[in-house]
């Protein structure tokens, strides 16, 4: 198990807005099989109100009260940052300073922490992504809440990556600042005379770093010989403090990625919206949509536009298609991917018809194909097949719960919902495609298998494939089992073999174990292992988090024009 510790703070959780940024940035790791541990401080200035308002009463004397009340500011954001993380179909839990026996001494406003129960974050980690904990917080050892000093949560990360390292756990500390790296100067100050750092040796980085960082926490981490990233959200590159002093070579982005849409509805609408959060690293260029003339309230009212004809063209960084059916989606990939444009799209019907066509288009001008949305909605299957494959190692059977429409209605059947509530409560929470059959008939997994089987078992396709239908009729459940429609497909001497069906399943099968609009895949590889991935595999926010988390990772592949 490899674990991120990541810590957030007020320079990047300005408001309850900005939460949402961190969950990008948590999902960007848990994509690439990372477990997370976020810290998180107080949205910005909250901690300076609590204290005011807590010394407005005190005065000059203190009070036992103080850190508890300082400490709501940690539990409001860490909460809040743990639901939308839950929202966006990262399996979250979160932990209490108290929870996880974090444990400090020395002054109530500025001690120091002297242990923690690593083995229940560890155990947590099993199953589960993510653990959120507020940072700045502990107890002494009277039970008392303390607080680690001001930017204490850097202090928090830095302390649990140190345990889990001594626990026998690779852990690495990065804590996140609304700078992209630690510079030789303030940029805010000096503009772009100020240079970044690849790397700072711990003598370096205690004359440099404060007040980006913490002091007591670069202290703790170079007296016992813990490196720390620093970086900025989204970025592919950060400051290793305890590293070798260095210079960046490389230059940061200059400007946002450009990109043009297709499709505002359910997915498209939330994926926007997350754009304007990102408006310092992403600019909208234009939006198509069946019909403009509906737009005129939108924020981005003037970018949308019905002209399909001349929506394709190379001053954009990437294509991002929210759009619903084979056409026009299928040309207009083709066409960006052509004129060296690199796209993300969540339609699949339109990537699994032209994937020919699509990866042909790619290869000749360079650009990147990508379409992580269209399986698994924020369930990163397509990224665990692709990472198999980049090991060299081989799948020797993949299942899965591909759909999660229908996968809501089973589950919202045997909770004794009728058939039809159960599926216009699907329609109702966008979990549904705009021709709801499509969930039910195999149309919808049949174009994530084949996408899925494509990355898995490259070069062969199945002779023949088993597709069962959902009807109000065939979800009899016998007791004591679970009932999943499951995706298979596995290679045999006879060739590749696929189904697509109801099956009844032990009750602890881990498919079973998806629920509601969640999808799973079970992936078993040559090595002996089985790799298991869970997400939402339907709705507008896990799969807007799955098309922006594309988007960054073009713009940090690609270098932009
Ligand atoms: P919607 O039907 O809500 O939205 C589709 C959007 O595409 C609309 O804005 C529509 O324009 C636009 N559009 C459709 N056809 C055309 C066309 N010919 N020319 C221009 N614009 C067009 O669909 P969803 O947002 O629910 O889904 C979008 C895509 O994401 C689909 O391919 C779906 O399969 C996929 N997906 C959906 C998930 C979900 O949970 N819903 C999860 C993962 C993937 P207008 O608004 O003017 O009609
Ligand atoms: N309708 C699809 C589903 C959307 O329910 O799985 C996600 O692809």
């Amino acid at each position: 198990m490899s674990i991120l510790v990541v810590k957030f703070g007020g320079s990047v959780l300005t408001s309850e807005s900005a939460l949402q940024r961190a969950v990008a940035e948590i999902y960007r790791y848990v994509r690439d099989a990372h477990k997370v541990i976020a810290v998180v401080s107080a949205f910005k200035g909250q901690t300076d109100q609590l204290l005011r308002l807590a010394g407005s009463y005190t005065q000059a004397s203190v009070s036992s009260a103080t850190p508890h009340l300082v400490a709501t500011g940690e539990m409001r954001a860490a909460t809040l940052l743990a639901m939308a993380a839950e929202r966006s179909g990262i399996v979250t839990r979160f932990r209490s300073a108290y929870e996880i026996g974090l444990i400090a001494d020395g002054e109530h406003l500025n001690a120091n922490p002297v242990s923690i129960k690593a083995d229940v974050l560890t155990r947590d980690l099993e199953t589960v992504d993510l653990v959120v904990v507020p940072g700045y917080v502990a107890e002494n050892a009277a039970g008392e809440p303390v607080l680690l000093g001001r930017g204490g949560s850097d202090l928090t990360a830095v302390y649990i990556a140190k345990a889990l390292n001594d626990a026998g756990v690779k852990a690495t500390a990065r804590l996140i600042k609304d700078v992209d790296a630690v510079y030789d100067a303030d940029p805010a100050t000096v503009g772009d005379s100020a240079k970044p750092y690849e790397g700072l040796s711990w003598t370096e980085a205690l004359k440099i770093a404060f007040p980006v960082v913490q002091g007591k926490a670069m202290r703790y981490a170079a007296d016992n010989g813990l490196t720390v990233e620093v970086a900025g959200l989204a970025k592919g590159y950060q400051t290793v403090l305890g590293g070798q002093t260095a210079y960046r070579k490389t230059s940061p982005l200059k400007r946002p990625i450009r990109i043009a849409v297709m499709g505002a509805g359910g997915v498209g609408s939330k994926f926007l919206e997350r754009c304007l959060e990102w408006s310092d690293l992403i600019e909208v260029d234009r939006i198509l949509v069946r019909d403009a003339s509906k737009r005129r309230d939108h924020p981005l009212a003037a970018k949308f536009t019905s002209d399909a004809r001349n929506f394709v063209r190379n001053d954009v960084d990437v294509f991002v298609d929210i759009g619903t059916g084979v056409s026009p989606s299928a040309e207009l990939l083709e066409g960006f991917l052509k004129a060296g444009v690199s796209v993300t799209s969540a339609n699949k019907q339109a990537v699994a018809a032209s994937a020919d066509k699509l990866r042909a288009a790619a290869k000749s001008s360079g650009a990147l194909l990508t379409y992580s949305a269209s399986v698994g909605g924020g369930a990163p299957i397509i990224e665990a097949l692709k990472r198999a494959a980049a090991a060299g190692h081989k799948v020797t059977s993949l299942a899965g719960v591909l759909n999660g429409t229908s996968n809501f209605v089973i589950d919202q059947v045997e909770s004794g919902k009728s058939f039809d509530t159960a599926m216009d409560e699907a329609r109702r929470l966008g979990f549904a495609e705009p021709d709801s059959t499509a969930d039910l008939d195999g149309t919808d997994v049949g174009a994530k298998l084949k996408l899925l089987r494509e990355i898995a078992f490259p070069g062969q396709s199945p002779k023949h494939i088993e597709v069962g239908q959902i009807t109000e009729d065939s979800l009899v459940i016998p007791q004591g089992k679970g009932l999943r429609y499951v995706a298979r497909a596995y290679p045999t001497a006879d060739g590749l073999q696929g189904s697509m069906k109801l099956e009844v399943l032990d009750a602890d099968h881990y498919l079973v174990g998806a629920r509601g609009e969640q999808n799973r895949a079970i992936i078993e590889l040559d090595t002996g292992e089985t790799w298991y991935v869970t997400g939402k595999g339907a709705g507008a926010w896990p799969t807007s988090e799955s098309l922006l988390a594309d988007t960054l990772q073009i713009a940090r592949d690609m270098p932009l024009k």
